[in-house]
């Protein structure tokens, strides 16, 4: 292990993270990046790991995109982060690129720098729309660790700070249950129904059919709005542009976050309706916050939009959509003892195990054959396999015959028990 790596989590057990530090150690790694381009970051030793996790969308178009960059250092040139009270050309292109890849419903788009925070803003468009005050969102579902965000998720996070959400002002239901959504919405306080299109932290489970379009018609029957939050399965990666679209339902709002950054500057949005936006005609101050809209922020969401618009995006996307496709069918065959599942929805995947520690063995012996991809946070039976949409058919290729390889040393790991207890 490097000895630059080594000081530096000696140095941050100190004065950054001491937990994430004894974590890291339990994996027996000091993985600090280094050098990053594409599919690929490197750590300071110089090994090579081919990015699969994508930090849950963030590399979207692959780390440090060139055309990103330059976009981001010409606008260098002319602007910088603007000011929150005043109009620019810069923050409506980016809005109307939005508009244009969105539902006909879909009219306003209101940024943020972070997924959490657009959650928060949407649930209370919602609730300012509305004049009600619950939401009802899936007990498997992570929305960001801000404060209405974190309520809405599910309670392991609100439990961990004391914050147990108001049961007045919060209700989650088990995903894919239409009747429990509909018992909760006969009550006729909800103001929002907030659904992650495909739980990212439960390990993406499918959802069944005409689940989406079916939360979509109970919201609007008992008077409340659908929010979608797309910030994990949106922009492409289910191969439409927003997932929730792909399975059938028009939300009220769409919450986009990660990848719309390019991986450079942070920012996040709410699409809005008519409705959801009904606050913008009374008080256009009542969200602000000081980054909001930035305009470096805008320059580089335009050039996302443009990038993911393109038509050799979404072939690269249906490219990688079969080669991964084909290629789990085939692994999955090999070791159906221990991979018993195959989750996927365009480059959204999930791989779920037989071990109840599975997933977390799987990373492990994954990032010891140069493959960086993160097990699901509330299922560690499963690995989340999410490769950027711009990743070349050969490194997907080569990411699957590592698989091949990671899978049976996971196995014997997780059957070891070296790790339980690591978290
Ligand atoms: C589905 C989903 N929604 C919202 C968020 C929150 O986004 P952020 O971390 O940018 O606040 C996340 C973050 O992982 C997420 O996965």
């Amino acid at each position: 292990m490097s000895e630059e790596a080594h000081e530096i989590y000696t140095e941050a057990a100190q004065v950054w993270n001491p937990n994430k530090v004894d974590v890291f150690h339990g994996f027996g790694v000091e993985m600090v990046m280094g050098e990053r381009q594409g599919s690929v970051f490197k750590d300071l030793d110089g090994n090579s790991y081919i990015n699969m996790h994508s930090n849950g969308g963030v590399f979207n178009l692959g780390h440090r995109n060139q055309e990103v960059i330059d976009a981001l250092i010409d606008g260098l040139g002319k602007v910088d982060a603007g000011n929150h009270y005043f109009p620019s050309a810069y923050k409506n292109e980016a809005c109307e690129k939005l508009l244009a890849v969105s539902p006909q419903n879909m009219k306003y788009v209101c940024f943020h720098n972070g997924g959490g925070e657009s959650i928060d803003a949407a649930v209370k468009f919602a609730r300012y729309a509305t004049k009600r005050k619950r939401v009802v969102s899936l007990d498997c579902s992570f929305h960001g660790s801000t404060g209405i965000a974190m309520e809405a998720g599910s309670e392991v996070f609100s439990e961990f700070w004391g914050m147990k959400p108001d049961p007045q002002w919060y209700t989650h239901v088990p995903y894919n249950d239409l009747d429990a959504l509909e018992q909760v919405l006969k009550l006729g306080d909800t103001a929002a129904v907030l659904i992650e299109t495909i739980p990212a932290t439960a390990g993406f489970p499918m959802p069944t059919e005409g689940y989406h379009k079916g939360v979509e018609e109970l919201a609007h029957k008992y008077g409340a709005l659908y929010i979608a939050d797309e910030v994990q399965t949106g922009l492409l990666r289910s191969g439409e542009m927003w997932c929730c679209c792909k399975y059938g339902a028009t939300p009220d709002m769409i919450v986009t976050g990660k990848g719309l950054s390019g991986g450079v500057y942070p920012m996040s949005a709410v699409i809005m309706s008519e409705e959801s936006g009904s606050w913008l005609h009374k008080d256009g101050f009542a969200q602000v916050s000081s980054f909001t809209a930035s305009e470096l922020g805008c320059i580089v969401v335009s050039k996302v939009m443009d990038i993911l618009t393109r038509p050799q995006t979404v072939e690269n996307v249906q490219m990688l959509t079969q080669v991964f496709g084909d290629g789990l069918a085939q692994i999955q065959e090999k070791h159906s003892d221990f991979l018993v599942e195959v989750r996927q929805c365009g480059v959204i995947m999930g791989l779920h195990t037989a071990h109840p520690m599975g997933g977390m063995a799987l990373m492990a012996a994954l990032m010891k054959n140069g493959i960086w991809a993160v097990f699901a946070d509330y299922d560690r039976s499963t690995l989340q396999f999410k490769p950027g949409l711009l990743m070349p058919r050969e490194t997907a290729e080569d990411v699957l015959a590592r698989l091949d390889v990671a899978l049976g040393q996971a196995k014997m790991l997780a059957e070891s028990g070296q790790l339980d207890g690591v978290m």
